[in-house]
């Protein structure tokens, strides 16, 4: 059995396990995710459904790839950023199976982990356009390190259309939602805030909200609303290519999940004449499979685990990771 790593996503509202060989064949990828009844997410109420899930997909992770515990060769679990009682959660049921079984235990970046999966597609030295619910950055390897080109300034883009479906009734999570309903015929006028490398989607967001309130249909302004965001996101991206003179374009993040989005990354990647890689969906939103993955990728490069890689962290940033693997 080739090396497999089993990894543990539990950063805010999913919890996954995900297994992968260290070919990059993907064995499972099982996934729970906490749905508030109503408003936002809550860290405590997230995290007891994680509790609960966990187990259970332990099981159904095994039980696919057809293998046994000491088939395993590593755990890794998402040490941050995300919610502090998910981030425990998810790292005390790494550490409870790991230590059971015998198994090495590392704590990754998430956001790296969304970065290298996407890699996995075939990129090798891309810039990284990551949208989800929580982070909004532009990033490309430089130096050692994943550099932050661009970033939103106040709210990810994902928690922003999550918000906006939530005060207009749709329900979680929003940006599914509202790209369903995202036809227009109009295109309205909405905050288009790129400050250099950086961007900007509150006001946008509650600009979007005084639209519908004054009369406009909510399939223009779900699909202004798309238009706009993407094309501040895109427009960033391009302008990263420029400066690195990278020739590859890689999408990841739960927004990445969005056909509009996915063809306005493609237009311009062909466009600059690069190419442009997105993962399966399954892949973009959060999952046990790229954590596990980064995992292998990180010890691949004889990387010894310390104390400090087991300790979870609420703001690990993109950029505090020191790239050994690349
Ligand atoms: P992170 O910690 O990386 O910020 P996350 O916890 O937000 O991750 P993801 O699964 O990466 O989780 O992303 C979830 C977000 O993706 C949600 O905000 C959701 O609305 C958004 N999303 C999912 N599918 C789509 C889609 N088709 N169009 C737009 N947004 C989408
Ligand atoms: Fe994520």
């Amino acid at each position: 059995m080739s090396h497999v790593v089993i990894r543990i996503e539990s950063t805010a509202h999913t919890a996954g396990v995900g297994m992968i060989t260290s070919e990059g064949e993907i064995l499972s990828n099982q996934r729970a995710v906490y749905i508030p009844e109503e408003g936002g997410i809550h860290p405590r109420e997230a995290a007891n459904h994680h509790t609960e899930s966990l187990p259970e997909l332990f099981r159904k992770a095994l039980k696919e790839a057809k293998l046994e515990p000491n088939d395993i060769s590593l755990v890794s679990y998402a040490r941050g950023p995300g919610l502090g009682p998910c981030l425990r959660t998810g790292a005390t049921a790494a550490r409870a199976f790991a230590y059971s079984h015998g198994i090495p235990l590392l704590g990754v970046n998430h956001c790296v982990a969304h970065l290298e999966i996407g890699i996995l597609e075939g990129a090798t030295d891309p810039v990284f356009l990551y949208l989800s619910g929580g982070n909004t950055q532009v990033i490309a390897y430089a130096a050692g390190r994943f550099r932050v080109f661009g970033e939103t300034l106040d709210i990810g883009i994902g928690n922003g259309l999550d918000k906006f479906a939530r005060e207009v009734g749709m329900g979680f999570p929003g940006g599914p939602k509202l790209e369903k309903v995202a036809r227009g015929p109009e295109l309205l006028d909405l905050p288009y805030s790129v400050k250099g490398m950086d961007m900007a989607f509150s006001g946008l967001m509650t600009a979007a909200k005084s639209k519908l309130d004054a009369g406009h249909s909510l399939e223009s302004v779900a699909f202004s609303i798309q238009e706009t965001a993407f094309a501040m996101s895109c427009e960033v991206s391009e302008r990263a290519l420029a400066h690195t003179g990278k020739k590859e374009l890689v999408l990841g993040g739960g927004v990445a999940c969005n056909s509009r989005l996915r063809e306005m990354a493609m237009t311009m990647a062909e466009e600059r004449g690069i190419r442009c890689f997105v993962p399966e969906r399954a892949l973009c939103v959060d999952n046990g499979v790229m954590i596990a993955w980064l995992g292998h990728q990180m010890m691949g490069a004889d990387y010894s685990i310390s104390e400090e890689d087991n300790v979870v962290d609420q703001k690990y940033r993109t950029d505090m990771v020191e790239v050994t693997w690349r």
